[in-house]
């Protein structure tokens, strides 16, 4: 279950499963696997398929469960898994350390209010939902947050770096801008190439946009083919929300993200 490239090599080793080295940890809705199928074309990169969710739900399944579920790798690959639910979880930074001390962390994030509307999306998608105004707010006339509801929480993004913070030096954890993946995917990537101490190799001549798929990038795989993310569930059609919801919204969060740039040393264009 490799790819050609690495049956290629001139070398009697053979690959194993191997524990990651490296976790997207979140957030959900930003991109996360985006960043994962981009970085997975990098020949140091192997990234397991599904979220294993295993310092969450899957953690009594014990190490050997997790480590079934990573892909063969030779011992200069770099195992990634991707489970957003990780960044909101408080339990799982101290698991996490246990097992990996070093363990090399990926945050990506978005504007906290387009990515509670793209959760809310996705929970459309999946069972009948009541409108995302009724939905976001508790008291719309008196501008009440529904701040209870885990699309808001989700986007609080200081209260969970916080926990990671307690447990892991802030140089163990890579910030990645959601909207320059979309943007300027090949200059994002290399940023991480960098953190994870790889070489660089993703590039522009990587990506394709593809009339269908809006403004976001596709990949262009080693035989010229162009992957683009599922049409269905990635780059879904965002409702229009009411102007003065947005603003609430953009009054929730604007201290939350202050004090997130503030953790993280950078600004992003998320203020409104
Ligand atoms: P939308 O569907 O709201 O546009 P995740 O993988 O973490 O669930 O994030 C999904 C989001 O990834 C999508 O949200 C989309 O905005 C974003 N994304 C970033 N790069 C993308 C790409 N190249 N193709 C499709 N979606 C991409």
């Amino acid at each position: 279950d490799l790819p050609s490239r690495h049956t290629r090599r001139n070398s009697t080793e053979r690959p194993v499963r191997r524990l990651p080295k490296v976790l997207i940890i979140g957030a959900k809705k930003a991109g996360t696997r985006a960043l994962l199928e981009f970085l997975r074309i990098h020949p140091n990169v192997a990234g397991s398929g599904p979220e294993p969710h295993f310092f969450d739900r899957n953690y009594h399944r014990g190490l050997d469960w997790y480590r079934n579920l990573m892909p063969k790798t030779f011992h200069d690959q770099l195992t990634i898994e991707k489970t957003p639910a990780y960044f909101v979880e408080s339990a799982v930074p101290r698991r996490v350390f246990d097992l990996d001390p070093n363990m090399k962390l990926l945050l990506m994030v978005r504007d906290p209010v387009t990515r509670a509307i793209s959760d809310y999306c996705q929970a459309a998608s999946k069972h009948p939902v009541r409108p995302f105004e009724q939905m976001a707010m508790l008291n719309e006339s008196q501008g009440v947050v529904n701040s209870k509801w885990s699309a808001i929480r989700i986007g609080v993004y200081d209260r969970h770096l916080y926990h990671w913070l307690q447990v892991f030096p802030f140089e163990q954890i890579h910030i990645v801008d959601g909207q320059m993946l979309v943007d300027q995917p090949a200059a994002e990537v290399a940023l991480v190439e960098k953190f994870l101490g790889i070489p660089s190799f993703i590039n522009d001549s990587h990506f394709r946009l593809r009339s269908f798929k809006g403004a976001f990038p596709c990949l262009v795989r080693e035989d010229g083919s162009i992957h683009c993310l599922d049409r269905k569930s990635k780059g879904r059609k965002h409702p229009r929300v009411r102007p003065n919801v947005l603003r609430y919204l953009r009054d929730y969060y604007r201290p939350h993200n202050e004090r997130f740039f503030r953790m993280v040393g950078r600004t992003f264009d998320w203020n409104g």
